[in-house]
């Protein structure tokens, strides 16, 4: 049975955890690989909308087995909190969330750090989600972090924070002129988070590799989008996952080889939003970029921050860029619906930049904030496909527009959605 890996191939909030919500109907395993509670997803089914920022989306149906891998941060109190919630609206958790014991721990002066660093920043600030998982990978890759397995351990606990927690007071004061933390108290609230997270807590790359062994399918779901990785993403305005958001990260963030992953379902929005800084070419400020924004039937502001996302038209130069670094196999694209009522859709199918066109995504920051998006024009269908469920019962220029993005992607469309809830899907070919 597959082992797949769902990822973004824009600048995040493409719709993974939606995509991820059908999909778990089929599999058996749903196991989240990479970021932390930075990531947002937003789920609507019959109990309602939630929010999810660390449990994967396949939470809500009772048999699957949901997995914190060990390439996450987790923040203890969003956590528990998240769990609480779930379990308080009718969702049950127990014996069916797990969390590695070798994910890195989000600890209380992560957050400090990143708003400092941003302030210091000044005009160059990232503009980040501000919940201190930047600094949490700069310290698992410093080997200055906090495990979940070291909460279960309240001695060892209390022998890494009796270094941990002056080393990072020295920069909280000499650096930022910070109140320093007690290593007394940070110790106690942290060995009481790790008491009420000791039941999900698990060596989950064990885990899952038994589940493949059954022949279970297992999901990987990604957080973030591609242009948001430190590697490929637009550099320095990214965010800090270690591994990777790429599908590659998938592997080494659950803990199996590359060799058993079957397939890459990339997420695409049908346009373009972004949040936070950074360069994003086709963005648009007009009234357009209101409609994108406002129009459809859950309008486009962060999951996680609220903050209103920058929209734009569809850029394939960016998309396909992505699509090949995760070696997409098929696509799902999402919000079709949003572009119902416009009259003409635009592409980006290349730049201009310093005279010449190009169909590549530069590296340098400066040259892609100077890149201007050469457009192909298509019509519109101003029809409600909301309600359609076949590809062959959407309007002709409707279909043209997923065909176009498939030739420009070079990879088939496999699924189209065409509103927030569960069954406001088109599935053009089986994904699973
Ligand atoms: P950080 O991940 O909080 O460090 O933020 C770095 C950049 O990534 C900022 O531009 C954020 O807005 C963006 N970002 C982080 N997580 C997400 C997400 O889940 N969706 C969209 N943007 C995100």
């Amino acid at each position: 049975m597959p082992v797949i890996v769902v990822v973004g191939g824009q600048w995040g909030d493409e719709g993974k955890g939606r995509v991820v919500d059908l999909l778990a109907q089929k599999a058996q395993v749903v196991a989240r690989y990479s970021a932390g509670n930075n990531a947002g997803h937003t789920v609507v089914n019959e109990l309602g909308e939630f929010k999810l920022h660390l449990v994967p989306a396949g939470i809500f149906y009772p048999d699957k087995v949901c997995v914190i891998g060990n390439g996450l941060v987790i923040d203890p109190p969003v956590l528990l909190a998240e769990i609480e919630e779930l379990q308080s609206r009718g969702v049950s958790v127990q014996g069916r969330l797990f969390l590695s014991d070798r994910a890195q721990v989000l600890m209380p002066w992560h957050p400090i750090i990143e708003r400092m660093d941003e302030e210091l920043r000044g005009k160059a600030a990232i503009e980040t989600t501000g919940r201190g998982v930047g600094p949490a990978f700069v310290d698992k890759v410093g080997r200055a972090g906090v495990r979940v397995a070291d909460l279960m351990d309240k001695e060892s606990l209390l022998e890494l924070l009796s270094f941990l927690v002056p080393y990072k007071n020295a920069t909280l004061e000499k650096l930022y002129g910070a109140e320093p933390l007690s290593t007394e108290r940070v110790h106690a609230e942290y060995a009481d988070y790790g008491s009420r997270l000791a039941p999900f807590v698990t060596d989950t790359a064990a885990l899952v590799q038994e589940a493949m062994g059954r022949g279970d399918t297992v999901l990987l779901e990604g957080a973030q989008g591609s242009l948001l990785d430190l590697d490929a993403g637009t550099y320095e305005y990214v965010t800090s996952s270690v591994p990777s958001s790429l599908a590659g990260g998938a592997g080494i963030g659950i803990g199996i080889g590359p060799t058993k992953i079957d397939s890459v379902l990339g997420v695409y929005k049908a346009y373009s939003t972004r949040v936070g800084a950074g360069p994003m070419p086709t963005e648009l400020t007009d009234e357009t970029g209101t409609l994108l924004r406002e129009g459809g039937p859950r309008p486009e502001y962060g999951a996680t921050t609220g903050r209103p996302r920058r929209c734009g038209w569809f850029d394939a130069v960016a998309a396909r860029y992505t699509a090949r670094l995760n070696g997409v196999t098929a696509i799902a694209l999402t919000r079709l619906d949003v572009l119902d009522p416009l009259p003409t859709i635009k592409v980006c199918t290349e730049y201009q930049l310093e005279g010449e066109r190009t169909d590549s995504l530069p590296a340098s920051r400066g040259m892609l904030a100077r890149a201007t998006p050469i457009y192909e024009e298509l019509a519109g269908w101003q029809q409600d496909t909301s309600a359609t469920r076949r590809f062959k019962d959407l309007p002709e220029n409707a279909r043209a527009y997923v065909r176009r993005i498939e030739e420009l992607l070079d990879a088939p469309v496999h699924l189209v959605s065409v509103g927030p809830e569960r069954d406001q899907a088109i599935s053009i070919k089986p994904i699973l």
